[in-house]
């Protein structure tokens, strides 16, 4: 499957400088985002997980499928302010910005095998903030599945210690 031909990148979006991987049009193409969805559920079946984790809002659109396909929990990240009950929070930096994730305090339980999804690995700042709420509550992250990876960004740096699969590559 050539997924690169499903992804549109813009150009200076959303700031100078940033090239914008655009999954909209891998999303809108059933075949494909299926396939896409199948290779990283794979991934995360070897490693005999309890819970998938995604980040707000795009770790859902790979996070659920995946979840859902296994009969697994699903556990959300979100951005603060956006949980209603007790939540731990981590701050972190963006590609193109700052801002602060939560996750529900009794998500995780002590023990609880987790792997971490999301559509993009960039500078690793959403990932790096979402492992140490996983870690905060006990869990331990077995591994992080991506769609996306920017291999021209350094981003495995800051996840050197974790496993992790990502299914299209940019260098
Ligand atoms: C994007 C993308 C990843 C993250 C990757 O999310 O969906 O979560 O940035 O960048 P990083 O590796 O530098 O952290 P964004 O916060 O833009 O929001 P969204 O998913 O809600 O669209
Ligand atoms: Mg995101």
């Amino acid at each position: 499957m050539d997924y690169k031909a499903h992804i549109k990148i813009i150009d200076n979006y959303p700031k100078e400088g940033i090239q914008f991987k655009d999954i909209t049009p891998l999303l809108q193409n059933g075949p494909a985002y299926k396939k896409a969805i199948d290779e990283m559920t794979e991934y995360v079946k070897s490693k005999d997980v309890d819970i998938v984790v995604g980040p707000e809002a795009r770790g859902f659109v790979v996070g659920c499928p995946i979840a859902y396909s296994l009969e697994k929990s699903f556990v959300p990240v979100r951005k603060t302010g956006k949980l209603p009950r007790e939540v731990v929070t981590e701050d972190y930096g963006l590609e193109y910005g700052k801002d602060t994730l939560a996750i529900h305090a009794d998500s995780i339980k002590e023990g609880d095998r987790v792997i971490i999804t999301d559509d993009l690995l960039a500078t690793g700042g959403t990932i790096e903030a979402t492992i140490k709420l996983v870690e905060k509550l006990g869990g331990v992250v077995v591994g992080c599945a991506f769609l996306i990876e920017l291999q021209y960004i350094d981003s495995r740096a800051k996840i050197k210690d974790y496993d992790v699969f990502s299914l299209i590559r940019y260098s």
